[in-house]
């Protein structure tokens, strides 16, 4: 696994800034001008579901995108990171999901469709005060303990979450990050905002 996980996910943020399908990185440019929009900006401003590349989405990386204002985050974990997934039930709040927010298709360890169980996609916003976490997909570093197996970090308290966005025991946070809906339009692009073909339509 990368040790450089800081410098990797600002690499993926500006990968997701060029393969973006939608107009993401301009929502938050226009949400100012809302009144001299047209309906279908102020459609997208207000919360349109994202269309996201995902085709150069490596193991390990994670891209930013923006949706209804919060940042989203969609991490390809490694094969390794599946496995130690199952390991860490002990440490947690709420292993199973049972008081946390997500579809029915991701109240489950991974917190994904099953169909494409090592991508993640989850909202970056601490449940409990709202500051970002980061993403720290080294194992091990010795700020968060031998027993850290890659999840996210909140500096504002302290609170700890694994890579299924679920929380540690102990920590200031209450719940798992919240999972929005998400569909797969292909194989390489994923619909943030929705997840059902109905509504995709
Ligand atoms: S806002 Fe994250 S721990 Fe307080």
């Amino acid at each position: 696994m990368s040790t450089d996980g800081v410098d990797n996910s600002r690499r993926r943020f500006l990968t997701a800034a060029t393969s973006v399908v939608g107009a993401v990185g301009t929502v938050g440019l226009i949400i100012p001008f809302a009144s001299s929009m047209n309906p279908s900006a102020r459609a997208k401003a207000a919360g349109a579901p994202v269309e996201v590349d995902i085709s150069k989405l490596e193991p390990g990386g994670m891209i930013t995108v923006e949706w209804r204002g919060k940042p989203v985050w969609i991490v390809r974990r490694t094969k390794d990171n599946m496995d130690d997934l199952k390991k860490n039930i002990g440490h947690l709040t709420d292993a199973e999901s049972g008081a946390s927010k997500q579809p029915e298709y991701a109240k489950n360890f991974h917190r994904s469709r099953t169909d494409h169980a090592e991508i993640i996609v989850m909202e970056g916003i601490c449940t409990h005060l709202g500051c970002s976490p980061k993403y720290r997909p080294e194992l091990a570093p010795a700020d968060l303990g031998d027993d850290w197996m890659g999840g996210y970090f909140c500096p504002c308290h302290g609170s700890k979450f694994d890579l299924s966005g679920r929380v540690y025991s102990g920590v200031p946070a209450p719940s798992n990050l919240p999972i929005p809906p998400h569909m797969y339009l292909s194989e390489t692009v994923i619909l943030v905002g929705l997840d059902t073909a109905e509504g995709a339509a």
